[in-house]
């Protein structure tokens, strides 16, 4: 059997050891592979190149992906279904593994409908899967979260400074409420709540009058401000209709400052959160996965993907990934509030 694998979407620590155990365990069920260059681009475009034992090694500790990857989504261009399919006849391509998010996951499901038999893994830092506990790459940024968190504290209480930490996530709180939980911020705010920025001075306040002359507020790059304010964000769409989202964290420190007359700095963590190597969770996470999905094509469970259920990975439809997004458990933003002020 000759199995095609993609990694599509924005890049995600973990990425190239999903690819190493999707070949491996592969080999032992006597698969050919065709690495696909840059996501769905690459079926589009007729742009691949054969995956050897070789070409695998050495990447387990590896960040981004030795596939490439974009935000290309074949349905959003002129006959692309169509030129997908037109590849995958031509190179004699029985399967496909794509390796995403829910963009990428989302193409596959619709190309699964058409008739492709594709498997999923569960890719993102954001963790906003629906179906799965943990996608890999998670816990990589939020440990680079954290320790930029631990950095922010030092500064921030040397200076007697508010410092805002924006992190990513798109429209789940996962990262900020982790990383911030992990560094003890003062304040966080996920997309999950609508952010009032008078209780958010309020903690600032609360602080100074216990002679506490800094605070660090997390901020999801999604997050909202209370009704009726403007969202700070571009209106730029990408392929998939989402907003480039960031802004808010400059937005806010501004406020706080004018509000508390406490000095406030922002910093945007942005890409330094997806780059780099991936923690030993992700590494054995995504390795899970990886071998997960090879036994997925030999079983020809067409439509599945890997997923983590407490320590068990099971498979899932691939439509169950992609129906709604998994948002912060309110009992867990809960036990976060217990520390802020
Ligand atoms: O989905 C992963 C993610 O890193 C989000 O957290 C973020 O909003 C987005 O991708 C950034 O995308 P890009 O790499 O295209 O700027």
């Amino acid at each position: 059997m000759k199995v095609a694998i993609l990694t599509g979407g924005g890049d995600c620590p973990g990425l190239n050891a999903v690819i190493r155990a999707v070949v491996r365990r592969g080999e032992q069920h006597g698969f050919d592979f065709i690495g696909i260059r840059e996501g769905w681009r690459g079926l589009l475009e007729n742009n691949h190149f054969r995956l050897t034992r070789e070409a695998i090694s050495g990447i387990l500790h590896l960040g981004g992906t030795i596939l490439g990857t974009s935000r290309t989504n074949p349905f959003k261009k002129e006959g692309g279904p169509q030129r997908v399919m037109q590849t995958l006849q031509e190179n004699d391509i029985d399967a496909v593994v794509a390796i995403g998010g829910e963009d990428t996951l989302g193409v596959a499901k619709k190309l699964y409908d058409m008739g492709v038999k594709v498997v999923g893994c569960p890719k993102t830092i954001d963790n906003d899967l629906s179906g799965t506990d943990y996608t890999f790459g998670f816990d990589t940024a939020v440990s680079i979260a954290t320790e930029a968190v631990d950095r922010l504290h030092t500064t921030a209480e040397a200076h007697n400074r508010v410092i805002v930490c924006e992190v990513m996530g798109r429209h789940a709180g996962h990262i900020a409420l982790h990383s911030g939980m992990a560094g003890g911020a003062d304040v966080i705010l996920i997309p999950e709540r609508p952010i009032v920025i008078d209780q958010v001075c309020q903690h600032v306040r609360t602080r100074l009058a216990r002679g506490k002359r800094f605070s660090i507020v997390v901020v999801a790059e999604g997050a909202q401000l209370e009704k009726g304010k403007d969202q700070v964000q571009s209106q730029d769409l990408d392929e998939f209709g989402h907003v480039r989202l960031g802004g808010i964290g400059n937005y806010l420190a501004k406020e706080i400052e004018k509000r508390t007359g406490v000095e406030t700095r922002a910093t945007v963590l942005g890409h330094i959160q997806r780059g780099g190597s991936p923690t030993a969770r992700d590494r054995v996470l995504g390795t899970r996965y990886g071998v997960f999905a090879a036994d997925l094509v030999r079983d020809g469970r067409w439509g599945q993907m890997a997923a983590l259920h407490g320590d068990a990975i099971v498979a899932i439809s691939l439509e169950e990934a992609t129906r709604a997004l998994h948002l912060v458990d309110p009992k867990l933003y809960e036990v976060a509030e217990v520390f802020f002020g």
